[in-house]
């Protein structure tokens, strides 16, 4: 393992103020994404969707990695480019999910396990060799008035250390992703409450699996009032309650955060990120950061409809998207960046 390497690549991650962009959505999940908007679940589809999101125009000026899924990095441009060759000439680093899924845990009804440990010390070297050099897992806790189990939170937990530290073996930055879900009825308080747990048990897994805090990226929900709280928390406080969770939860070794969206809107997430970086940016041991999958590409996705004429305006869209949560990590978005010429 080469330790120098593996922090540099988290740090050139997490700088300039960019973030990164998921586009690792599993084949079922980009198909009913598609399926809402009637366009075609094929493979072609899902191909000429990811040619659209990377050839974007100046991309890589505000996002420094994307997250590839496994089809999307074998595929190429309609031109024969390989995606990996397409974007890497860019300058953005090539990330891959390598988590096979979160599927029910037996024994606890209602409740996920993330699968994909059996035999990814070898996938994850196969993705090395193909230039890929962030990996990413999510473990996915969901709240309920009986969840999450204790039982739950540690073994998604030790899955994730474990995949962490079989990735920084490789030369892989993991990206680590615990995500408390935001649907249901909970409070803020209840969300802050569950991801406390989650955080506190991921780190003492990591530590114990001996994962080098340096080289890895978290990548945390926000606290947040459930989709269907009658009380929803208000911009400010969701700021501060998310930072000091973090404050209060993760190492300041680590090199950075980069949030998952998670079903807010896109509005919404840019908006939280900038008042986190508002307020915190001067004190954050960490660099507050993005890596949105949804908040970035629906607006797009919603314009492409899978029509080829609709790709400039599409391409136009994301990098709006892209460009505003630039903005937010420098605590300088504004909901006026919004009106733009379409
Ligand atoms: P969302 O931002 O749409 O939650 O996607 C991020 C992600 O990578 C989920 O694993």
């Amino acid at each position: 393992m080469n330790v120098q390497k593996l922090i540099e690549t988290t740090k050139i991650l997490v700088a300039d103020n960019k973030g990164l962009l998921a586009m690792d959505e599993s084949n079922p999940t980009c198909n009913k994404r598609f399926a809402k908007l009637s366009i075609p679940q094929t493979e072609e589809s899902r191909r000429a969707y990811r040619e659209l999101i990377i050839t974007t125009p100046s991309l890589n000026e505000y996002i420094s990695g994307a997250i590839l899924y496994d089809e999307t990095i074998r595929q190429h441009k309609k031109d024969g480019t390989p995606f990996v060759k397409a974007i890497t000439d860019t300058g953005i680093i090539l990330g891959i999910k390598v988590d096979i899924g979160a599927k029910e845990m037996a024994g606890h009804s209602g409740e996920k396990i993330t699968e994909g440990l059996d035999g990814l010390r070898d996938r994850l070297k196969e993705y090395f060799q193909m230039g890929a050099r962030f990996a990413k897992w999510r473990a996915v806790i969901t709240i309920d008035d009986r969840f999450p189990s204790r039982d739950c939170i540690e073994a998604n937990s030790q899955a994730l250390a474990r995949y962490a530290a079989l990735c920084q073996e490789v030369g892989l930055v993991p990206i680590v992703e615990p995500e408390v879900l935001m649907d249901g009825e909970h409070t803020i308080e209840r969300c802050y409450k569950v991801t406390e747990e989650v955080l506190h048990t991921v780190f003492n897994h990591l530590y114990t699996q001996r994962v080098i805090l340096e080289g890895i990226i978290l990548k945390p929900n926000m606290i947040l009032s459930g989709l269907n709280c009658s009380a929803q928390a208000s911009v400010d406080e969701v700021a501060n309650d998310t930072v000091n969770c973090l404050l209060r939860n993760v190492p300041a070794a680590v090199s950075g955060i980069a949030f998952l969206s998670g079903g807010q809107s896109s509005e919404l997430a840019s908006a939280r990120l900038n008042a986190m970086n508002l307020r915190f940016k001067s004190r954050s041991p960490w660099a507050l950061t993005f890596s949105f999958g949804r908040a970035i590409q629906q607006p797009a996705l919603d314009i492409w409809q899978g029509k080829e004429a609709n790709v400039a305006k599409a391409q136009q869209a994301l990098l709006h998207r892209a460009k505003c949560n630039w903005a937010a990590r420098q605590g300088e978005y504004k909901t006026a960046m919004e009106v733009y010429d379409r």
